[in-house]
C-alpha cells in the first residue's frame, strides 16, 4: 500500500516539522544535538528491490534519490539547499556480501592512498554476528542535503578512468564500463576551461530500471539510469551533464528551488561546452536545437494542460509548491538559451567561459540567487563590453517572462538541416533511403520533425519503420520519439511495444509524455490504465504520484 500520513501538522509534500527548542542560556554558544530516529518503509527517497527485481536475482538492491526535497524522508535535516554540511557515515549492512556506496568517499581513501587501496573499504564487524559488515564514508566538502545518497546491492566495480569507478551488478558491468569509457575525457574537457575538479573521485552507479531520472549528480557517485545503455555511446551526454554539476550545482548551488535554473541551465551550458570539445561545435549546437522540442513541449504542457503559467518562467515563484510538481525542461533549456544569448552579448564562448571560471571560483562552496548571478555578471563585464549592449539585455523578459524565450539564438544548423530535408520529403509523401552517415541523435531529430504530422497512415508508418527500423532500436530516445509518433497517428499496432517500454523504464522523461499521449489518443486510454495498474509498484513513489495527477488532468 502507498500510505497517506495523517499526523497533525503534516504536509504531504513537505512532511512534519521537527522543532528543537534550544536552551536560552546557550545563546551565542555552540551546542551539539543528537537526534535518534527511525525511517519507515514509506520513505520516498528510497527504492527497495527484491532479489527477483535485479539482474542477478540473488541479492536485494536499494538506492536513494533525494533531490529535490526527499532527503527529509531519509534523515532529519534542514532540507534546503541553503544549508550545506560535511558528513561522516557509518553504515552497517546485515549481509556481508552486499556492497554499500554513498555520495561520499570511503573513509580511508585519500588521494595519496587511492591507488594502492581497494575502492570498497569495509570491515567485517567484530561483534557477535559475523555476517554484518560496516562501511565508513566521509564527505569532506560541504554539500546541500539533496546531494546525500546511498545505495547497496550486489555491486561490482570497474575502474573506468584514473579517478573513476563504475558500480553495478556484475551482469552488466562490462557493457556499462564500455559505454562510459569517455568519462575521463569529459572531466578533462571541463577542466580545460574551469578550475580543477574539486571532488577527488568521479564515480558512477547504475540505478534500477525504475529510476525516474536519466542521471543524478550525487557527489563522488553519479546515479545513472539503466536506459543510458544504447550500445553505441549515443546517450553519454547525460554523463557530461552530471560531470558538469561538479561545478554548477554541487559547488555553486541554487539557494532556493526557484533558482533551479542556476543549477540546471548552467549545467546544460557546461555539458554542451564539453560536447563541443569532444564532438565539435556543430554537434553541441545540434543538441541545443534538439533540446528545443522539450522546451516547447514543457511550455505547452504548463500553459494548455496543467494551466500553471508561473512554471514557464525561468525564475518561478514556488512558494508552497512541491518542486516535483514544477519540474520540467524549462530551467534546463530556457536557462541554456539565456546563457547562450549572453555569450553572444559578451563576444563569444571564450569570454563567457572565462567569466564562468571566475563565477565558479567566486561562489564555490556557497549558494547563489538569480540576483547574485545578474550582479556578478554585470560587474564582470561592465568595463569589457559596450554598455549599450549590456543595457539591451531584457533581464525581466528572460527571467520572469511567461512562455517562450524572448530572443532566438543562431545555432549551427549543419547536422539539423540534413535531417530537415529528409523530414520534408517524408511529410510530402516521398519515401527516403536511410542515410548511414547520420548519428543516433539525428534520428531523434527526424522523429521530432515527423511528429509534426499527426495523421500518418498505417502504410506510411510501416514504410518509415521498414527504412529506419525504429521499432527495433536499442536507443531509448529513439524508441520514445517513435512511440509518440505512432500513438499520435493512432497506430494501434504499437500499443504492445509502448506497454512493454513503460513496464521496463521508470524514467519520467519518457513515461509521463507516453501516458499523456495514450490518454489523448482515440483508443489508448485502456492501454494506459492497464499498464499503469500493472506497474503501480514498479514506478517510484514520486513518479506514480505525478502520473496520477496527469491521468486526472487528462480527464478534466
Ligand atoms: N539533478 C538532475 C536530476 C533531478 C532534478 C532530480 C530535479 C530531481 C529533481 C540531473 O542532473 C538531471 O538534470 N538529469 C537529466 C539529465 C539530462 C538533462 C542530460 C535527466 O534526468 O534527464
Ligand atoms: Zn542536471
Amino acid at each position: 500500500m502507498r500510505k497517506q500520513d495523517s499526523k497533525p501538522n503534516h504536509n504531504p509534500s513537505f512532511g512534519t516539522p521537527l522543532y528543537i527548542p534550544l536552551p536560552k542560556e546557550n545563546v551565542g554558544n555552540k551546542i551539539s544535538v543528537t537526534v535518534h530516529y527511525n525511517t519507515t518503509p514509506e520513505s520516498e527517497a528510497l527504492v527497495w528491490l527484491e532479489p527477483s527485481q535485479t539482474l542477478g536475482k540473488k541479492k536485494p538492491f536499494m538506492f536513494s534519490q533525494c533531490q529535490a526535497i526527499h532527503a527529509r524522508s531519509l534523515l532529519p535535516c534542514q532540507d534546503t539547499p541553503e544549508a550545506k554540511a560535511t558528513y561522516d557515515a557509518s553504515i552497517t549492512c546485515d549481509d556481508n556480501e552486499l556492497v554499500v556506496v554513498m555520495g561520499a568517499l570511503p573513509k580511508d581513501s585519500t588521494s595519496e592512498s587511492r591507488e594502492s587501496k581497494d575502492q570498497l573499504t569495509s570491515t567485517d564487524s567484530s561483534n557477535s554476528n559475523s555476517s554484518k559488515k560496516v562501511f565508513e564514508f566521509v564527505q569532506k566538502i560541504p554539500i546541500s542535503s539533496y546531494l546525500i545518497a546511498i545505495s547497496a546491492g550486489n555491486l561490482s566495480s570497474a575502474k573506468i578512468g584514473p579517478r573513476s569507478y563504475l558500480f553495478t551488478e556484475p551482469e552488466q558491468l562490462d557493457a556499462f564500463a564500455h559505454e562510459f569509457e569517455d568519462t575521463e575525457a569529459f572531466i578533462a574537457a571541463a577542466e580545460s576551461f574551469l578550475e580543477p575538479y574539486a571532488w577527488d573521485q568521479y564515480n558512477l552507479l547504475i540505478a534500477s530500471p525504475s529510476y525516474n531520472f536519466g542521471g543524478m549528480e550525487n557527489p563522488n557517485c553519479t546515479l545513472c539510469s539503466a536506459s543510458l545503455l544504447a550500445g553505441d555511446k549515443s546517450l553519454v551526454s547525460v554523463v557530461a551533464h552530471e560531470i558538469s554539476h561538479s561545478w554548477s550545482g554541487n559547488l555553486v548551488t541554487n539557494k532556493v528551488w526557484s533558482d533551479f535554473w542556476l543549477n540546471e541551465g548552467f549545467t546544460v551550458y557546461l555539458e554542451r561546452r564539453i560536447l563541443s570539445r569532444i564532438y565539435g561545435q556543430e554537434y553541441a549546437d545540434f543538441m541545443g536545437i534538439l533540446g528545443r522540442k522539450s522546451l516547447d513541449d514543457s511550455i505547452d504542457n504548463f500553459l494548455e494542460n496543467e494551466k500553471v503559467p508561473e512554471f514557464t518562467k525561468l525564475r518561478p515563484d514556488l512558494n508552497g509548491v512541491d518542486p516535483d510538481d514544477s519540474f520540467s525542461s524549462i530551467p534546463y533549456e530556457k536557462g541554456f538559451n539565456f546563457l547562450y544569448y549572453l555569450t553572444q552579448v559578451v563576444g563569444g564562448f571564450e569570454n563567457f567561459e572565462s567569466f564562468l571560471k571566475n563565477y565558479f571560483k567566486e561562489f564555490a562552496y556557497k549558494t547563489v540567487t538569480t540576483d547574485d548571478f545578474k550582479n556578478y555578471f554585470l560587474s564582470q563585464f561592465e568595463n569589457k563590453v559596450d554598455q549599450v549592449e549590456l543595457d539591451k539585455i531584457d533581464w525581466d523578459a528572460w527571467l520572469y517572462g511567461v512562455g517562450k524565450i524572448p530572443v532566438e539564438n543562431n545555432f549551427d544548423r549543419t547536422l539539423a538541416d540534413r535531417v530537415e530535408i529528409a523530414a520534408q520529403s517524408w511529410i510530402s509523401g516521398h519515401s527516403q533511403e536511410k542515410d548511414e552517415s547520420w548519428q543516433a541523435m539525428q534520428y531523434v531529430y527526424l522523429l521530432q520533425k515527423l511528429q509534426q504530422k499527426k495523421d500518418w497512415t498505417i502504410e506510411e508508418i510501416e514504410k518509415i519503420d521498414q527504412v529506419y527500423e525504429f521499432t527495433k532500436s536499442k536507443n531509448s530516445e529513439i524508441s520514445f520519439a517513435w512511440q509518440i509518433l505512432c500513438i499520435q497517428s493512432d497506430y494501434k499496432n504499437i500499443f504492445p511495444l509502448v506497454s512493454e517500454f513503460l513496464s521496463r523504464t521508470g524514467r519520467m522523461k519518457y513515461v509521463r509524455p507516453l501516458y499523456r499521449a495514450l490518454l489523448k489518443s482515440k483508443e489508448g486510454r485502456t492501454v494506459a490504465e492497464e499498464t499503469l495498474e500493472k506497474n503501480k509498484y514498479f514506478y517510484m513513489t514520486t513518479t506514480y504520484k505525478l502520473l496520477i495527477k496527469d491521468f486526472r488532468n487528462a480527464t478534466a
